[in-house]
Parts: C-alpha cells; structure tokens; sequence
C-alpha cells in the first residue's frame, strides 16, 4: 500500500551542512522510493513564531525552496508547497483547537522549556514573552500532517513529541466525530548523522556555528578553517573518533573508501590545516553543481513562484477535499 510521508520545513535562516546531512538528503532519498507520496512543505508560518523580520521571512522562504530544489528534489513526484498557500491548513487547526485540552499544550516542551527559563530568571510571570503562537504551535503542526493523512512523519528527536499530540489530536477528533483521520507516527532516521558545528556543539543556527550549504568557495574555505580542533601538532597521530568535526564532516559527504583514507591519515598524523584543507576540497567539488543551481534559483525566484504554486494546487486537491468532510463532520454546513 501506498504511504503517505509529510514533513515540514521552518523557514528560518540559511540551510547548512547539518541541516542536508540531518534532513533534506535522506528526505531526498525517500521521496524516490516506490510506494511512497512524500509531502514536503516550508512551514512559513511556523517560522513567524520566531520572527518577526518580513524581509526575512521572505529571504528565508527563498533560500530553504531554492536549497531543496537545487539538491534535486523532485517536485513531480514530491508535492512540494508551502504551508501558507494552504488554507485549510489553518481552518483544520482552529477545528482541532476546539477538541484539544489546554493541559496537552502544557505539556509540550518548547513552551515548557520558555516557562521554565522565565521561573528560573526569577520572573514573576512564568508566561513572559510567550506568545499563542509558541503555545499553540503543536497544534499548528497536527494540522500540517492531518490534513494530508500523513502515515509517517520523518523528523528530528526533538519534534517527536509534536507528531504524537498530533496523533493524540487524530484520535480524539475520531472518537468523538467518526473516523476521519489517518494516526500519524513519527519516523526518527537511525543512521542519519548530526553533524557538529564550527566550535564542536552541534551544528545549529541557534549556535550561530554553522556552515551554510551554498556559499562562495573563498567563504567555505574560511569557514572550514575556522573549524575548532584540538592542539596536536602535524605529525602526531590524531584520533577521528574523539569529537573530531573535520573528521566527521568529511565521512558525511566522502565514500566509505575516501572515508577510510582520511581516517588513516590522520592517525598517521596529518595536521590539521591539511586536514581541513581536503575537507574543503571536498566538499567545494562536492557542492559545486548543486552551488550553481542554487545561485541561478536565488536569481530567479519567479521560476521558485511556478513550482510552488503547482505543488499547491496539487496539496489543495487533497486538503480542500478533507476539509470539506471535516466540516460535514463537525456540522459546519449550509443550512439549505
Ligand atoms: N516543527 C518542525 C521543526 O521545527 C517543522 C514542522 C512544521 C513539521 N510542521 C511540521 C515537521 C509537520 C513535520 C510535520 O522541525
């Protein structure tokens, strides 16, 4: 039987190397596979939680479709849209926000974690700075898989939660209105790596430590050299295993042989400037074809515009159509 995978995409900042090896390459890979009609959308008003800059907003939007297309996203097979061009979307959302308990939204924990800062800071409204939208964000995103019957929902361990309230959500909408919703269940890749950033914590744009996907090569290379390692100098051995980022780059991209080699020759003492200048090598060819695409995207966003307007309208057949049950359901219908 045909599956049905979603996932969504915040549009905030610029798309870096954790983020292809962590996300967009396997999501890539999946959306080939038989069997399968993969959903992947840019999760516009997800990202206005977290800002409020619209020219962001917009240069966001543009580089994360440009990023997905230019790595080779196939969008005739892949219905690839963006969440605002979807209006039920949040039509579904207010639906569900009418059977869904304040206490779950409690629970979730991102709006945990900010009440939790706020007690800690010694605030006295523990509500600080949280916005409905950080509050409500769950079931935003329940709405996002629900309206197009997701089966599996491929994302990262921290939004594991997110697509089980949205099953939660799924149910109690069919307990009580009849069975219209598909269960949702997330899927966390095994073998996907996380990739460390430029100063060894995780690569993320919350670290400001990233190495965006498509930069110039003088900026990659600059970037790359300013990987953070340890002290030992060229000719002692080093060892690839210990948190060693350049090292753990490379395997992300290079061959299981290429990888091997690198591994050898740094534990027979390669130093670290040359280390990082064949990791930029690498991933400077690696990207390069890919780099050129993106550039000529970013250049032509009206040609970004008629692959996202086609992805909606296709969404739309689905979303439009599970709307209308929904409302049947719940009794919104005309009077005559
Ligand atoms: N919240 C997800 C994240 O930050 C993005 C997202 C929005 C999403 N809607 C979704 C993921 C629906 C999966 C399904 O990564």
């Amino acid at each position: 039987m045909t599956k049905t995978v979603l996932t969504g995409i915040t549009t905030t900042g610029t798309p870096h190397l954790g983020n292809y090896v962590g996300a967009i390459r396997p999501a890539i890979v999946a959306s080939r596979a038989a069997n399968v009609r993969s959903f992947y959308f840019l999760a516009d008003y997800h990202a206005l939680v977290k800002n409020q800059n619209p020219e962001q907003a917009r240069q966001s939007s543009l580089e994360v479709a440009a990023t997905w297309l230019a790595l080779g996203l196939d969008t005739d097979k892949a219905v690839f849209y963006r969440q605002s061009d979807i209006p039920e979307i949040p039509e579904l959302m207010w639906i569900i926000s009418s059977l869904t308990a304040k206490g779950l939204m409690n629970r979730a924990h991102a709006y945990k974690a900010a009440v939790a800062s706020n007690q800690e800071s010694g605030d006295r409204d523990p509500d600080k700075g949280i916005t409905m939208a950080l509050f409500s964000y769950p079931m935003l995103m329940a709405a996002d898989i629900l309206i197009f019957g997701a089966n599996r929902v491929p994302v990262g361990k921290d939004q594991i939660q997110h697509v089980e309230m949205a099953r939660d959500i799924a149910q109690r909408f069919n307990h009580v209105y009849g069975e219209r919703f598909i269960l949702p269940e997330a899927v966390v890749g095994e073998d996907v790596a996380t990739l460390l950033g430029l100063d060894g914590r995780k690569m993320s744009k919350s670290y400001n430590n990233t190495i965006p996907l498509f930069v110039p090569p003088k900026k990659l290379r600059k970037l790359v050299m300013k990987i953070k390692t340890n002290s030992l100098t060229p000719g002692e051995p080093k060892d690839p295993d210990a948190d060693c980022t350049v090292f753990d780059i490379y395997k992300a991209f290079a061959t299981e042989s290429e990888t091997t080699a690198f591994r050898n020759r740094l534990e027979e003492g390669l130093g670290w400037g040359d280390a990082k200048q064949e990791l930029f090598e690498y991933l400077d060819a690696h990207l390069a074809i890919a780099r050129g695409e993106y550039d000529r995207l970013i250049a032509d966003p009206a040609s970004i515009e008629v692959v996202l307007q086609s992805g909606a309208k296709r969404a739309r057949e689905q979303s439009a159509a599970l709307m209308s049950q929904v409302r049947q359901a719940v009794g919104i219908v005309p009077l005559a």
